[in-house]
């Protein structure tokens, strides 16, 4: 290859790498403000459904109330690692500045709801009483912490 070519590979290939760069941040997926907003929003469709059969406002369906804690579970595992460096603002995030500042705080929130929503997966509950115990052990994670980690709006 001679020198000419070599600069055209280079400039092509900049080329590409520009028009990759700049088209990345139009993909909501890549974002991880974006992302875990999406688990949230799943999370929070979980709780939704699993409180209408806790409220006896839908009729307990096991398979339902698994699947439920299952999502929930599912979000705490990958959750943490939604936070780098750098994602502290965009996507209109109601991520509190104190995730950075006090990460081993908010690692532990993480893990407590990974374990929690764990525990009640050991075995998944089978009757209404057992899903209202599960339900009401996880979902004092939200409240815990959304009021430390989660801006008011
Ligand atoms: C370990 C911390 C933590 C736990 C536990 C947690 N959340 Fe969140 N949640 C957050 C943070 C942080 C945000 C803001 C994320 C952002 O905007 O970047 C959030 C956002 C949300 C949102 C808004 C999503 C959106 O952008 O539309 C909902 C709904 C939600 N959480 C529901 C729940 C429910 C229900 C539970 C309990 C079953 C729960 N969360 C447990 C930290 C947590």
């Amino acid at each position: 290859m001679n020198a000419s070519c070599t600069i055209c590979v280079a400039v092509a290939a900049s080329a590409i790498i520009a028009a990759t760069t700049v088209a990345v941040p139009a993909i909501a997926a890549d974002d991880p403000a974006v992302l875990r907003q999406d688990m949230m929003k799943s999370v929070g469709a979980a709780t939704g459904m699993s409180a209408a059969m806790v409220k006896g406002e839908a009729p307990f369906d096991a398979r339902v109330a698994h699947l439920a804690l299952r999502v929930m579970n599912a979000s705490a595992n990958g959750f943490g690692a939604l936070f780098p460096e750098g994602s502290e603002t965009g996507a209109e995030t109601e991520a509190k500045a104190e995730i950075w500042s006090d990460r081993a705080g908010f690692d532990a929130a993480v893990a407590k709801f990974r374990d929690d929503t764990a525990a009640v997966l050991a075995p998944p509950p089978a009757d209404l009483d057992a899903f209202k115990a599960a339900f009401g052990q996880v979902t004092q994670n939200c409240g815990s912490c959304h009021e430390k980690y989660r801006v008011k709006k």
